[in-house]
């Protein structure tokens, strides 16, 4: 089975990621992290030196190696993975996806004290975060609603979740 989780940046993916792999006992990949292999540098560095267009191709192209390595595997995407090419048809072909839904005020809490790593809110001043949060999640909720289990990831527990998958 493979595993796909989606979500807004800082919605606990990576986090969520890693227990199902280590409960399920199947290989993680983090996406960027993939990407950031292929690449030889930073997620940051990828999007300064060569622009979003650029990341948004190797970063299809990543999943879908992921793809074809991998029958058994958990991945945790990017929060625009799904929203570009078409990526979120190509998980829900290819597995179970789900959908981390973090509130905004969790995100906001979490992503202003990660704002320089991550290139679409570095230069975000702290009081217009929210705002930003909250349009972008705007236009990407229609991609993140196709997922096939969508989650609070304040309520989530490993065995609700697990019992979740099981059952989509
Ligand atoms: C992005 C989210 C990031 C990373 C890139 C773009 C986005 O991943 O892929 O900075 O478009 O939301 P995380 O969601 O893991 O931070």
């Amino acid at each position: 089975m493979r595993i796909f989780l989606i979500g807004f940046m800082g919605s606990g993916k990576t986090y969520w990621g890693k227990i199902l792999s280590r409960r399920l006992e199947m290989p993680f990949y983090d996406l960027d992290t993939v990407i950031e292999a292929v690449e030889n540098k930073s997620v940051r560095q990828i999007f300064n030196d060569e622009g979003e267009e650029h990341f948004r191709k190797k970063e299809q192209e990543a999943l879908e190696a992921i793809i074809d390595d991998h029958e058994d595997v958990v991945v945790s995407t990017g929060g625009g993975t799904p929203c570009f090419f078409n990526n979120i048809d190509l998980m829900k072909k290819n597995g179970k996806v789900i959908w981390l839904n973090t509130s905004v005020e969790v995100l906001v809490q979490r992503l202003m004290k990660e704002k320089q790593s991550r290139p679409l809110i570095k230069n975000i001043s702290d009081s217009e975060l929210k705002s930003f949060i909250v349009k972008k999640m705007q236009d990407r909720r229609l991609y993140y609603e196709q997922a096939d289990i969508a989650l609070k990831e304040e309520l989530v527990s490993i065995d609700s979740l697990l019992k979740q998958i099981q059952d989509a």
